[in-house]
């Protein structure tokens, strides 16, 4: 029998979206090697004919102008045909490939075409062990990978400021933070964040804690952001002693980055750092209680395993982050939704009473 004739339109439909779906990753490589030949900053200057952006860029025209084809039908660029060729300008999608675009996302697709995409091409490793590639591979944890590579680190922290920068003004806004006092971003990279909560709140002042690999280039962009001396840059490790008092503990996008016994090690470390009445924010994306197809799911479920893969870390619940803060001495005030899906769980030091009950979360 001719199986083919069995199947429903609806059966032909869902295969060819699940086609779609298996060949995704074509998007990734052609837009990261689009960020990486630069093509976006030499279309924007001018150089827009085919055979002249392949001399540009040191490549063969016509596979270049096949790539070209495919940004094209991705909606990056568009291509006409004309005696020379073809010829190519930017949609404003394509515009933000350009290395100084406002919202520009060059990094980002650097760095997820090449080392994110290294550690996913073994997620199948990570699913069966539940440990991150790069921790099967060679042994490395956390941020290890990054100590000697310059220039992965540069490309790490310059891709998360370009993600901060889609959230930090808005951010910066929530009521959880005070207009004065002093505020430490913990694991805060190049200080996109910083830079934008200082410059909503005058009053506040900023320690800018990372690893040396972040310090000097936070340094650069505090100085560009125009609030450098209003912060302390600080090179150090999250797991020993912080800087203190201070009134607000900043961590986006670090916890989880870390298993739940090493999320709870910082959030000890934030809470000793707290002066009276310091609360803790911890800007995460929230998983749902159920997941379903929806965008905002996609990004967290995707975030998730990319956690899974490269460091070991995970999203969680609502529930599980009040876990962590419960096990580190921490209650959760509140949380308040952000843009992109993020939130902000605002936490206060726990009565000292409560700290010596047993912890939900052994370190
Ligand atoms: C995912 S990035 C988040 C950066 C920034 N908070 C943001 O959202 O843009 C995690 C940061 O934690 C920093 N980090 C990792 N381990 C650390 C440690 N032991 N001590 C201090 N910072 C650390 C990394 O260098 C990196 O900048």
């Amino acid at each position: 029998m001719n199986t083919q004739t069995l199947a429903t339109a609806e059966q032909r439909a869902a295969a060819r979206q699940l086609v779609e779906l298996i060949g995704g990753n074509w998007a990734t490589q052609a837009i990261g090697v689009a960020a990486r030949l630069g093509l976006a900053d030499h279309v924007a200057s001018g150089v827009t004919q085919v055979d002249a952006l392949a001399r540009a860029c040191a490549c063969d025209a016509s596979a270049l102008h096949r790539l070209l084809r495919g940004l094209a039908a991705l909606g990056v660029l568009r291509l006409d045909d004309d005696d020379d060729g073809g010829r190519c300008s930017l949609t404003p999608t394509g515009e933000l490939l350009r290395r100084d675009a406002v919202l520009g996302l060059n990094a980002h697709a650097q760095w997820w075409s090449q080392q994110a995409w290294a550690v996913w091409s073994d997620l199948m490793g990570s699913v069966r062990t539940g440990q991150s590639t790069r921790q099967r591979e060679r042994g490395q944890k956390g941020f290890d990978h990054l100590d000697a590579d310059a220039e992965s680190a540069h490309l790490f922290h310059r891709s998360m400021v370009e993600l901060t920068r889609l959230v930090a003004v808005d951010l910066a806004r929530s009521p959880a933070l005070p207009d004065a006092g002093v505020v430490i971003d913990l694991g805060g990279g190049h200080g996109e964040l910083l830079a934008e909560v200082l410059r909503a709140r005058p009053g506040l002042r900023g320690v800018l804690f990372d690893l040396d690999h972040a310090v000097d280039g936070a340094q650069a962009h505090l100085r560009e952001a125009g609030v450098a001396e209003r912060v302390t840059v600080t090179s150090g490790d999250f797991f020993a002693a912080l800087p203190r008092p201070v009134d607000v503990v900043l961590l986006k996008s670090v916890l989880h980055d870390w298993n739940d016994g090493d999320a709870v090690r910082i959030l000890q470390r934030a809470r000793d750092a707290l002066a009276p009445d310091g609360r803790v924010l911890v800007i995460e994306r929230l998983m749902p209680d159920r997941v379903e197809d929806l965008p905002a799911h996609r990004t967290t479920t995707r975030s998730d395993l990319n956690m899974l893969v490269g460091l070991g870390g995970r999203e969680r619940t609502a529930e599980d982050y009040d876990a962590l803060l419960s096990s580190a001495g921490l209650s959760r005030r509140r949380t308040l939704a952000a843009a992109a899906a993020f939130s902000v769980i605002e936490a206060v030091a726990q009565a000292p009473a409560r700290r010596q009950g047993p912890p939900c979360i052994k370190v």
